[in-house]
């Protein structure tokens, strides 16, 4: 197995730096002229990208985006799956164009029709029978981890180590050395020690998860069915299943978030797998880029949230902490109803599904060939490879393989050549418009700029 040469990679990093540098002078200087954004970006993640500066968006459509300098790019990023459905799906701007003009109404804190269909699709693809609306997955999990507590009335949640779920304060916790949730490093002004909502465990290890939900205190287990964060860590065998009996046996609710495992299928991890979860939760993608998300809930559920509304202690209607004013509005409903009806249909799955195959199968070529220490993982629709083999087990063997710069050469050599690849991490996701061709050229160019690592 050859090892990683790091004067090498600083060679060629620096190489790449210098390009990304020259080939982009106009988002460099709109960057520049930022000063009245905080971080110089509309939001302070977009500084993640790597090269010191992030690409300015001129226009995009399908798989590609285009650059203020002209440059454009066969999108795998794909607004880290906001943009799931391809950017601008026909069918949602016509849907969203109808909204926003003949029919107007964008957002009125009336119900539409739009959200009646959009929650009897949400109950055939993922099973569950009630449904509400938000305007982000964050807000979806936020809520929902309410009426868990609210429903079990228990305080706390348990998550896995490295999980994301968006900026919901309970889940930026680590297991600490004294059995105690510990705040995650870099977490922002905690409102409480995490240790007080939180209880957290390590992915595919059902032991630790059992020790937690021992305590007694545990309202809902929050996880993905696959860790999607800190790379894909997929699950093992029974772990799934492992989790369901868990929170079953220990009076726990089993939150699902598919906000990114939505890639698995039609039905998300959900259906392919047979899952049983007491709350789900989705968003990003399923409004094809229109800010939307939703949970769902079992009637066991409702009719626990129900006896304490009907008694007055906790309030669903008014200000009770749970609703957003935007929620569920018109415009959302109507480009929920046409994405999921028209763009990430069955057929679209089973194509994008077919792609994912060949990206990762080649990736695996290269690896192989060089004997590169790297793997890859996918689900459904996505792929992502990671700096060490075989596949981390769990988020914190997975956070331990990350590595600042060869992430950073490798997202930057790929921008050069017209490639993007998700800046968080090294993820690959196809949408209905992602073609063979882009996959084989991604295959070519990974197994160019690996090879000038390691060949
Ligand atoms: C699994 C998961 N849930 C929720 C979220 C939050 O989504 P949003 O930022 O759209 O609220 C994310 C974001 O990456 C996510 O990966």
């Amino acid at each position: 197995m050859p090892d990683l040469d790091r004067s090498r990679l600083a060679e060629l990093l620096a190489a790449e730096q210098e390009e990304y540098t020259a080939r982009h002078p106009r988002s460099r200087e709109l960057f520049e002229q930022g000063s009245n954004l905080f971080g110089r970006v509309p939001m302070t993640w977009m500084n993640k990208w790597s090269g010191g500066f992030p690409l300015y968006l001129d226009h995009a459509r399908g798989n590609r985006i285009s650059d203020v300098d002209g440059h454009t790019y066969v999108d795998f990023a794909l607004g880290d799956t906001g943009a799931m459905a391809g950017h601008s799906p026909r069918a949602t701007v016509e849907a969203v164009g109808r909204r926003m003009g003949d029919l107007g109404g964008i957002t009125t804190m009336l119900p539409t029709a739009d959200a009646q269909w959009v929650g009897e699709e949400l109950t055939r693809r993922f099973g569950l029978p009630l449904w509400s609306f938000t305007l982000s997955a964050t807000d979806a999990n936020r809520w929902a981890v309410r009426l868990a507590r609210l429903a079990t009335g228990r305080p706390k949640v348990l998550v896995f180590a490295y999980c994301y779920h968006g900026s919901v304060d309970e889940a930026f916790a680590l297991p600490g050395v004294d059995g105690k949730a510990q705040s995650r490093p870099g977490n922002v002004a905690p409102p409480v020690p995490l240790d007080l909502t939180t209880r957290a465990a390590t992915w595919n290890d059902l032991e630790s998860v059992e020790r937690e939900l021992a305590h007694g205190d545990v309202a809902a287990i929050l996880t993905e069915p696959a860790l999607t964060n800190i790379g894909i860590v997929l699950p093992e065998p029974g772990f799934l299943q492992g989790l369901r009996d868990l929170a079953t046996e220990h009076g726990a609710l089993l939150m699902i978030d598919e906000t990114h495992t939505f890639s698995a299928g039609w039905g998300g991890a959900t259906r392919e797998w047979e899952l049983e979860p007491d709350i789900f939760v989705i968003g990003k993608s399923i409004g094809g880029g229109i800010p939307c998300g939703a949970y769902g809930i079992t009637d066991e559920v409702a009719a626990a949230v129900t006896r304490h509304t009907d008694d007055g202690d906790a309030d669903i209607i008014d200000v009770g902490g749970v609703g957003g004013t935007l929620a569920g509005n018109a415009l959302s409903t109507a480009a929920m109803r046409a994405t999921l009806d028209q763009v990430l249909t069955e057929d679209a799955f089973e194509r994008m599904g077919d792609l994912a195959i060949a990206f990762a199968d080649g990736v695996q070529a290269t690896l192989d060939e060089l004997d590169v220490p790297w793997s890859i993982s996918r689900l459904g629709a996505r792929a992502e490879y990671r700096f060490t083999r075989p596949a981390p087990r769990t988020g914190e063997e997975s956070a331990a393989a990350h590595d600042d710069d060869v992430d950073a050469y490798m997202h930057l050599a790929m921008c050069n050549r017209g490639v993007l690849m998700t800046p968080f991490h090294n993820m690959a996701l196809m949408c209905p418009d992602t073609t063979r061709a882009d996959v084989d050229r991604h295959t070519a160019l990974f197994r160019e700029v690996v090879g000038a690592l390691f060949g």
